[in-house]
């Protein structure tokens, strides 16, 4: 079976990644659980993921054979295939490290990747992947930041349709990044990279975003010449 098969529907939930949580012991890779609405979709940090009927919220399994520190850059690999997939709904979707999607300056979607070990050795991945789809009128605190797939073309694809477009386009990088870490990925990575060349600010100052390093990490040249990487931010775009 393919990513994405077999798949588990939920008219609701908490959460589809503690959903697969649940699951994942004996269940085959890629394995998908995909639910209409979350009552507690998580995003990165603390944050909440407004989670109505209409868009997808889904997770995937993921067994990859590789070392726990590289775990975090399969984020970067699920925003490869959410960025191929939303183009083929005529959304000029680009990425915005480490795990946004975005169109311009507004998020239209977002991965959450939460992994286990055992022994010391990864034992899965989920990756977890929220599209704003049907969303017309965001609640106040997401209105000047948000948009969906409704909002850009006026007409909201059926999220398993676009799960499906999604496992499409995941399994191609993340076989290469399997074989060869971020830099078997990190052309395609960039080639989707809304912001290289854009200034940002660091805790350590300001400069400029100029690429992905082999560990995921952001690069930024500060102004005056020193090379910094940022692990998982505050980055802030300016
Ligand atoms: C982010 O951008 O902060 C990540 C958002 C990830 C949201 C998705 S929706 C499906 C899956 N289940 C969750 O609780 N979160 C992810």
């Amino acid at each position: 079976m393919g990513l994405g098969q077999p798949r588990i529907h939920l008219d609701r939930c908490g959460s589809t990644n503690d959903e697969l949580a649940a699951r994942a012991a004996g269940a085959a890779t890629g394995t998908a659980v995909i639910a209409d609405r979350q009552d507690a979709g998580r995003g990165r940090g603390a944050h909440l993921w407004h989670s109505p009927p209409g868009n997808l919220y889904a997770s995937i399994l993921l067994r990859p054979a590789v070392a726990p520190a590289v775990v975090p850059a399969i984020s970067l690999v699920a925003g490869i295939a959410v960025a191929r997939a939303l183009r083929q709904y005529g959304v000029e979707a680009r990425l915005k490290w480490p795990n946004d999607v975005v169109v311009g300056d507004r998020k239209i979607a977002g991965v959450l990747s939460e992994s286990a070990s055992r022994g010391g050795a990864v034992d899965h991945v989920i990756a977890g992947v929220g599209v704003n789809l049907a969303t017309r009128d965001f609640p106040p605190e997401l209105a000047a930041t948000a948009t969906s797939v409704a909002v850009i073309t006026g007409h909201a694809p059926e999220p398993g349709e676009v799960l499906d477009a999604i496992c499409a386009e995941l399994g191609d990088p993340l076989a290469r990044f399997v074989a060869g870490g971020v830099p078997a990925i990190r052309a395609d990575w960039e080639a989707l990279w809304r912001d290289r060349g854009r200034r940002a600010r660091v805790d350590v100052g300001e400069g400029v975003a100029i690429g992905i390093t082999d560990a995921g990490h952001l690069e930024l040249e500060l102004d005056g010449g020193a090379r910094v990487t940022a692990l998982a931010g505050p980055v802030e775009m300016i």
